[in-house]
């Protein structure tokens, strides 16, 4: 078992310490559901927004009745969320008063190399750094986080993470619920010991599932439409998702923004990283009615409740789906393939190899489309066995890709839409397309399950022009 087995480095960022004293008790729904707060810019420009954040640790309610030390950016947990309009730049000055390395990387955006947070490029104790986003790209749900090299997985957990919600103009013509209505849950794992200390460990022993930084909370909700932001924010967990009754929701949109229609699921399964855009119709419900939202795919000492719903009042709803949502502009014909094979066993590589920052994996041209057959070579885990381990969470910086094909057979609505990170169970292959840019430099592909990215499952790919 990888937690067991590294030593070195690497053995630290995948887990500070096995679990030993007792996980504080689960007691459900004991929280109201706190939204993260937003952030205000310090000042502003003609044409951008700048920021200030300082990475401090703090002492946060994570488990009701008990405190957590936690490493936050501006004092909350998770961060705060930084809203972006497409075309207008945001700066973002990022003050490290932390006592270890960190990185900040803005998942899914499309940024100059030196402003991606790479693993090196790290931020030491008291230092700064100021990191600048373009924001010439369409409204997505992003977010930024730790990516310290070896470090990004404790980082991570132990708060390092924040919304970045990026808004167009389509995005403000579609008849979507918004305001009020238009919600994020950042849902994640964690292990709170009795005594409020937050353990970074493996996820089999990450009894509490935390939305917005409170474990299993409720929600108060009107009986209309919402829309909610899911990301999967653990650091080594997948999540299904899907309410107790079974209800449909309507999937809108993916990591990369917009799907261009609509699609009624019943469940998300969801890797490290991946983000689903959902409208979810609560008018279905009567006031006094509660739903919880389950993840059935909890192992070991998890229990399945996420959150808890509860109808507690009427609203008028104007909004609806719409039946487009965006257009994508048609992919250029691949003209390179590649192959990867991902492995957990008997060490976190990519192409049997761990990642070193100074050893250019690929090299790619600027505008060039590609298919990348990505490979989980792992074997299922015995029948109850935690198999966290052996899901990867193929990433890449930079770009979106396409899932083309997952096991030989055309991409399902499990993979639909922009994409920045896709799941792979074990035995799991998939097909993805992407044309690297806007810009070239030195960026990076990686699993997002963190444990395996901060113990070298990562690689190094420099776009030329
Ligand atoms: Cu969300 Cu390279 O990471
Ligand atoms: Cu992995």
């Amino acid at each position: 078992f990888p937690w067991d087995r590294l030593t070195g480095a690497g053995s630290q960022a995948v887990a500070s310490s096995l679990a030993t004293a007792e996980a504080a008790p689960i007691v459900p729904f004991a929280h109201a559901m706190p939204l993260p707060k937003n952030l205000k810019p310090t000042s502003f420009t003609a044409t951008s927004d700048l920021y200030e954040i300082r990475m401090q640790e703090a002492q946060v309610e994570i488990v009701k009745g008990l405190m957590s030390k936690v490493r936050t950016y501006d004092g909350t947990f998770p961060g705060p969320t930084i809203r972006a309009t497409q075309g207008r730049e945001v700066v973002v000055r990022q003050i490290n008063e932390l006592q270890v390395n960190t990185a900040v990387h803005l998942h899914g955006a499309h940024v100059l190399s030196e402003h991606d947070g790479l693993p090196m490029d790290t931020i030491v104790p008291g230092g700064e750094r100021t990191y600048r986003y373009p924001n010439n790209q369409p409204a997505a749900s992003l977010w930024y986080h730790d990516h310290a090299h070896h470090l990004e997985a404790e980082n991570v957990f132990m708060g390092l993470h924040g919304l970045y919600l990026l808004t167009d103009h389509n995005e403000r013509t579609l008849p979507l619920p918004s305001g009020p209505y238009d919600v994020p849950l950042v849902i994640r794992d964690a292990r709170v010991e009795a005594d409020g200390t937050l353990l970074y460990t493996r996820p089999s022993d990450c009894p509490h599932m935390l939305v917005n930084g409170k474990e299993r909370p409720y929600f108060q909700v009107a009986a209309r439409k919402y829309r909610f932001r899911v990301y999967n924010a653990c650091a080594n967990r997948y999540v299904k998702l899907r309410f107790a009754d079974g209800i449909e929701f309507t999937q809108i949109g993916t990591d990369g923004g917009f799907l261009e229609t609509p699609v009624q699921q019943s469940e998300l399964l969801m890797l490290g990283g991946e983000r689903a855009d959902i409208v979810v119709d609560f008018s279905r419900y009567k006031v006094g009615d509660s739903v919880v939202l389950e993840n059935p795919g909890a192992q070991s000492i998890e229990r399945p409740e996420v959150m808890r719903f509860d109808i507690v009042r009427t609203a008028p709803d104007y909004s609806f789906v719409p039946g487009r949502l965006t257009t994508y502009p048609p992919q250029p014909t691949p003209t390179v393939e590649r192959d990867f094979e991902i492995r957990t066993f008997p060490a976190m590589t990519i192409n049997g190899q761990s990642y070193d920052p100074n050893r250019v994996d690929i090299t790619a041209k600027l505008g060039t489309t590609e298919v990348w057959t990505v490979r989980n070579v792992e074997a299922p885990a015995a029948p109850g066995k935690p198999d966290f381990h052996l899901w990867h969470s193929f990433h890449t910086h930079l770009t979106y890709f396409r899932v083309l094909e997952r096991n030989g057979k055309p991409a399902g609505t499990r993979d639909l839409g922009l994409k920045d990170t896709v799941t792979l169970g074990p035995g799991d292959t998939v097909k993805i397309a992407m044309t690297w840019g806007p810009y070239t430099g030195q960026y990076l592909y990686h699993c997002h399950q963190l444990g395996h990215s901060s113990g070298g499952q990562m690689g190094r790919i420099d776009i030329v022009a």
